[in-house]
């Protein structure tokens, strides 16, 4: 088990020996999870869990360079499971179905393709039941009767060949059973695999001390995807075919008709097809099916409806992703009783503090559930879901579970309601909810104001720093700042400034690693330099303050000008009391949230300790205010409409701003300029109505130069 001591301070608080300690830890766990994900289909800690352990660790590395461990996690990719199979274009998509989740919904969907159809109501529709297979959807080519290419679904546009694999399952004829076989014809269908083969799977993998799989679908899925196709041969893999893509011919002019000759051809087929011409007897059939469903050695999760006339599919046609004319009918979620154990808080990367339900593991539908989401804190309040409950879950297919009820009566005398957080379990900062100006509401989300120092923020953080309206550092975009980032270079915006010496001092120089070069490398720090001289709006914006655009810095830095002054006044603000504060939401374009949120920002000292090391490495520029008297347009308001084709619209925006201009989107009465673009439509019309001054974007550049 990871030791969890250290892991709950903040990085910029660890010694070095805490430091050193647990960098050990998270290069075993994390070299024991890239296992359990390549190894054998079966993570066990979920994908954001697994990314902020990565995260810590090359934040512990960015702050402590001189421990980075030779066994490092950060130099090591985990081969990714896919990849090792050739792409598949699909020649005609693999799509989806639509659902219907009641009685209501079937009748819907016959009453519509009828109307679609323009039938008259004594004519019969005849469709088809049959259930839908827990599996994974699969493509069969086959030319003159030989298989000759099996590609998984993918994203029904592109799968991956796995015909090598598919090439050894009993299950599957590598020949079709026809003197007369079509030219093409690719067989779609589900490969899956049965309880009793899956339990045996299971067994047989404990007793080898492997992993075992989580469910059959899980457990087919990592079968047919080995590297090694003997693998794939010794797990036992079935396979039903209900449809086709390119087809040379079709065999019949009914899908059940198709289905009739896919038996003939020797394709598995499912017994439990029938067809109907009422939706009585089709609701029928599906309480059938959903009855069989516990005796059956196979998953299903509904039942998939099928217009039967091949004509009729073809009129009918596609609707998005999914055929109009079929539906799958789904089993209710199924649900199951278990005990809340813990309330985990996990930091997404914009801050949200989100909770998560550990439950004692429970089977729900054939899969072990040991989380459940619980949305957010007032979910958790409202639903009164308190620790050591007795709670219901429920799943359907495959949404993450949700807690749907508590059983108060099962409730331990000691219990006592939940309290949310209010720091952040990530980083330590604090953590808020915003109140909407407008409506006076609390944001739903708690976020972690410690953007510039939490690492499960970090990334997005750096990215927003380095972006064009920043920093805009030539040669440091998102990409390489998040490769820096795993690499344990950079965790914070002073780190960026602090690269090239630290770069001189290091053993896995920048220059060596892939990608870069001593030219580039040389550039990369002559860019960072040149933007050692920052201008104060971009400073701001930098910052990732939320509800601080690139408007609001302007606005700021336009109003306290220069950087100790905008410092001093946004920490002073923190007091609701202060004059700090109302000359703060006083400013024009300023509201209450942005303010708040700067206060906050502010308040924190890990992210006044970062902005501080950051502004170290800076010269601040101050805020270069033309002389209001200097130029033709300050003070006055000016609207651009169409389309400009010497400016772009936000160069123009920038520039007449620059000079003194407030910038409108909307013309009224107090419009002093309208520069007006080819197709300006609706904004020009009003402003020769209103006899404004309206000029060429030519006239524009003239009169400001
Ligand atoms: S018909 C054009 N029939 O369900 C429609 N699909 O939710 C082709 N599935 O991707 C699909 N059993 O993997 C059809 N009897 C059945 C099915 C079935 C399972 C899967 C299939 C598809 C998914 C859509």
């Amino acid at each position: 088990m990871p030791k969890t001591s250290e892991r709950e301070i903040a990085v910029d608080q660890l010694t070095d020996a805490e430091a050193a300690n647990e960098l050990a830890v998270l290069a075993a766990d994390i070299a024991e999870h890239d296992a359990h994900y390549h190894g054998n289909d079966a993570p066990v800690i979920s994908d954001a869990a697994y990314d902020a352990l990565r995260r810590r660790n090359a934040a512990i590395e960015a702050r402590f360079p001189s421990l980075v461990r030779a066994d490092t996690p950060s130099n090591r990719v985990g081969a990714a499971p896919s990849g090792n199979f050739g792409k598949v274009t699909h020649a005609v998509p693999m799509l989806s179905l639509g659902n219907a989740f009641n009685d209501q919904d079937v009748t819907d969907f016959i009453d519509r393709l009828r109307r679609f159809l323009g039938l008259d109501d004594n004519e019969p529709v005849a469709v088809s039941a049959e259930p839908k297979i827990d599996g994974l959807s699969i493509s069969l080519r086959y030319e003159e009767g030989v298989l000759v290419q099996a590609a998984t679904r993918g994203d029904g546009a592109e799968g991956e060949d796995v015909t090598r694999n598919v090439r050894m399952l009993g299950g599957i004829p590598n020949k079709l059973g026809t003197q007369s076989p079509p030219a093409v014809f690719e067989v779609r269908g589900e490969i899956y695999m049965g309880r009793a083969d899956f339990a045996a799977l299971n067994a047989r993998l404990e007793a080898q001390d492997a992993k075992v799989f989580a469910n059959p679908r899980n457990a087919a899925a990592g079968s047919l995807r080995q590297k090694d196709p003997a693998i794939t041969a010794s797990r036992p893999l079935k396979f039903f075919g209900y449809a086709w893509g390119e087809a040379s011919e079709v065999p019949s002019d009914t899908q059940s008709g198709v289905v009739q000759t896919f038996a003939d051809w020797g394709i598995p087929v499912n017994p439990l097809m029938s067809t109907h011409e009422s939706v009585d007897t089709l609701l029928a059939a599906y309480r059938d099916i959903e009855q069989s469903r516990p005796t059956l050695d196979y998953d299903i999760d509904g039942v998939v409806y099928k217009v039967d006339r091949l004509d009729w599919q073809e009129r009918l046609g596609f609707r998005s992703r999914a055929p109009r004319w079929a539906i799958a009918h789904k089993f209710p979620a199924e649900k199951a009783t278990t005990i809340l154990n813990d309330i985990e808080i996990q930091v997404g990367r914009t801050g949200a503090l989100t909770p998560v339900a550990k439950l004692e593991p429970v089977t729900v539908g054939g899969v072990v559930v040991s989380n459940a989401t619980l949305h957010n804190e007032d979910e958790i309040s409202r639903k009164d879901i308190r620790i050591g409950d007795t709670v219901v879950i429920q799943r359907a297919g495959d949404v993450i579970p949700q807690i749907v009820e508590v059983i108060t009566e099962k409730r331990p005398k000691s219990s006592k309601p939940y309290k949310f957080p209010d720091i952040c379990p990530a980083c330590g900062s604090h953590a808020v909810r915003d109140t909407d100006e407008k409506t006076g509401k609390q944001d739903v989300v708690r976020r972690c104001t410690g953007g510039l120092v939490c690492p499960a923020q970090a990334v997005q953080r750096l990215k927003h720093f380095v972006s064009r309206d920043a920093f805009d550092i030539e040669g440091l975009g998102a990409k390489q700042v998040a490769a820096f980032y795993e690499e344990g270079r950079i965790a914070r915006p002073a780190d960026i400034f602090t690269l090239e010496a630290r770069d001189a001092r290091s053993i896995k120089r920048l220059k060596d690693a892939e990608g870069w070069g001593a030219t580039s490398v040389k550039n990369l720090f002559a860019s960072i330099d040149a933007r050692r001289t920052i201008e104060l709006h971009r400073l701001i914006y930098g910052l990732g303050i939320r509800h601080v655009g690139v408007t609001t810095a302007r606005l700021l830095a336009k109003t306290y000008s220069t950087w100790p002054v905008f410092r001093e006044a946004v920490t002073a603000g923190y007091d609701r009391e202060s004059d700090a504060w109302r000359d703060l939401v006083d400013i024009d374009g300023i509201g209450e949230t942005a303010a708040a949120a700067l206060v906050e920002f502010f308040a924190e000292v890990h992210n006044t300790s970062a902005i501080d090391d950051l502004v170290g490495e800076l010269t601040v520029a101050d805020y270069d205010a033309p002389e209001a008297a200097d130029t033709p347009v300050s003070g006055k308001t000016v609207v651009f409409t169409g389309t400009l084709e010497k400016l772009s619209r936000s160069e123009a925006k920038a520039q007449a701003e620059r000079l003194g201009a407030k910038v409108s989107g909307s013309v009224s009465k107090k419009t002093d300029y309208v520069i007006a673009g080819p197709g300006a439509g609706s904004k020009l019309k009003k402003a020769e109505e209103l006899g404004l001054n309206v000029l060429t974007e030519d006239e524009w550049i003239a009169m400001v130069g």
